[in-house]
């Protein structure tokens, strides 16, 4: 199993918290004898976090860092760790992971989740896989238009962690001990038709910017066309597969 392994009155940090996940739901597990600390190097996703805190979370606390830059001073502050789909983007992977296993006790676990290969993701394949022959130039971000070729091999992308066995075995080289590393498939469920799922890629990732006049139309119904295979009953639900690493520090 690739559980941080937390529960009551523990302390977890949280790297590449994004708008909260797993933070939010962590919070509710170490309870309020506990500590969740939502990390992320965007200002943006900070504030998101600390608002839901506001909300009424309060054993969550928010900070504004990189994984390479956790602002704590003694190791061993932490219990747990956990980063989910942020391992891949750090530019620095060793001194990010190297940095996680600093703040956390011996024998703390952290637990790191990527995506696995383009081939396995409809979410990609729906939307940057469409979109690829319509641009004019290559995306290397959100897992799409960049490929090997426009790539340095270690830079930061959502595959590149797709390999099996290349997440457990940077944590390993980093120093972790007990690594685990499986692949899951998951369904990624919109709530909503393919048309609003559409509508909120369209606005995320501003692709018709980069499109063609002429052949935006075109691109948008290739999209839904896609997006209208995984539809049934009010939601879209899109198979990818999922790597699932841990160690303890
Ligand atoms: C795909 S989002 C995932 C967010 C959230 N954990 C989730 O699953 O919804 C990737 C996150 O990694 C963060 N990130 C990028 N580079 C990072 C780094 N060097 N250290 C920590 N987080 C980083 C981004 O700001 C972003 O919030």
């Amino acid at each position: 199993m690739t559980r941080p392994e937390c529960g009551p009155g523990d302390a977890v940090v949280d790297i590449g918290c994004g708008s909260g996940i797993p933070a939010l739901a962590l919070d509710e597990a170490v309870g309020t004898a506990g500590l969740v600390a939502a990390t992320d190097p965007s200002p943006i996703f900070v504030a998101a976090v600390a608002e839901n805190a506001r909300l009424g979370l309060a054993n969550l606390e928010t900070v504004q860092a990189s994984a390479t830059r956790l602002p704590y001073a003694a190791a061993g502050s932490f219990d747990a760790a956990t980063c989910h789909m942020g391992v891949m983007f750090f530019e620095d992977v060793a001194a990010g992971l190297g940095r996680i296993r600093a703040v956390l006790r011996s024998g703390g676990r952290a637990a790191f989740a990527a995506w696995g290969p383009d081939a396995e993701n409809a979410l990609f394949s729906s939307f940057w896989g469409v979109a690829r022959p319509y641009l004019a130039a290559a995306s290397p971000t959100e897992g799409g238009a960049g490929t090997a070729q426009t790539l340095a091999p270690d830079a930061p992308e959502p595959r590149r962690f797709a390999e099996p066995g290349s997440l457990s075995a940077a944590l390993r080289t980093t120093g972790y001990v007990d690594v685990r590393e499986e692949t899951r498939q998951v369904d990624l469920v919109w709530p909503g038709t393919a048309e609003t799922l559409r509508a909120f890629w369209l606005q995320i990732s501003r692709i018709e910017e980069q499109v063609a006049a002429e052949r935006r139309e075109a691109l948008l119904g290739d999209v839904l066309a896609s997006l209208r295979r995984y539809a049934a009953g009010g939601t879209v639900c899109l198979p990818a597969t999922v790597v699932l690493a841990s160690g303890r520090a």
